[in-house]
């Protein structure tokens, strides 16, 4: 009986994934909660400042691109250990259930996102207009491709 709790308890554990590894146990909702907040935080300096820079619509700006690139390089690793199983039933959320049942694509578009910020980092030092316009538009594709298939907006 011991031993079967125990293996239970290490099922549980191992299924918690790297967040509950690294991490007190956070509550579901916290989860939710913190993930939208770094989407949110990233929408921000991307919808808000540089594709509006790179369509032409406020102006160009070298130095607030350059700022905003290096802190979307930090968000952008932020909101992934808050896609814990234990957050798969929540209501109050724009994840689809894809992420659950596609794991690899769902890492992969991650693995782009993080890729395309990498791109845009280095052409902001680079200080070429056009080369951080155009790897500002990669960098929304990356955007893009996630949320068509991993969530709701
Ligand atoms: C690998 C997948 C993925 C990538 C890449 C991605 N997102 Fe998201 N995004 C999601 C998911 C899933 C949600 C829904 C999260 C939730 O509601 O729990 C979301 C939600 C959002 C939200 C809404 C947050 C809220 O409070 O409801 C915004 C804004 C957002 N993302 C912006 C961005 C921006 C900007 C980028 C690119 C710089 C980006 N996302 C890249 C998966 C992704």
């Amino acid at each position: 009986m011991r031993r079967r709790l125990l293996s239970v308890c290490i099922v549980a554990a191992l299924s918690g994934g790297y967040a509950a590894a690294a991490f007190a146990q956070a509550k579901p909702e916290t989860l939710v909660k913190q993930r939208k907040a770094a989407m949110t935080m990233q929408g921000k300096y991307f919808y808000g400042s540089l594709n509006p820079m790179a369509q032409g619509k406020i102006p160009y700006d070298a130095a607030v691109a350059a700022r905003n690139a290096g802190y979307l390089e930090v968000l952008s690793k932020l909101p992934w250990d808050g896609f814990a199983e234990s957050t798969k039933d929540q209501k109050d959320t724009g994840a689809l259930p894809a992420i659950w049942t596609e794991p690899a694509k769902f890492k992969a578009a991650q693995d782009r996102l993080q890729t395309a910020v990498a791109a845009l980092v280095a052409a902001t030092k680079g200080g070429n207009e056009a080369t951080v316009k155009a790897a500002i538009g990669d960098l929304g594709k990356a955007c893009g491709n996630c949320h068509d298939n991993f969530a709701k907006q």
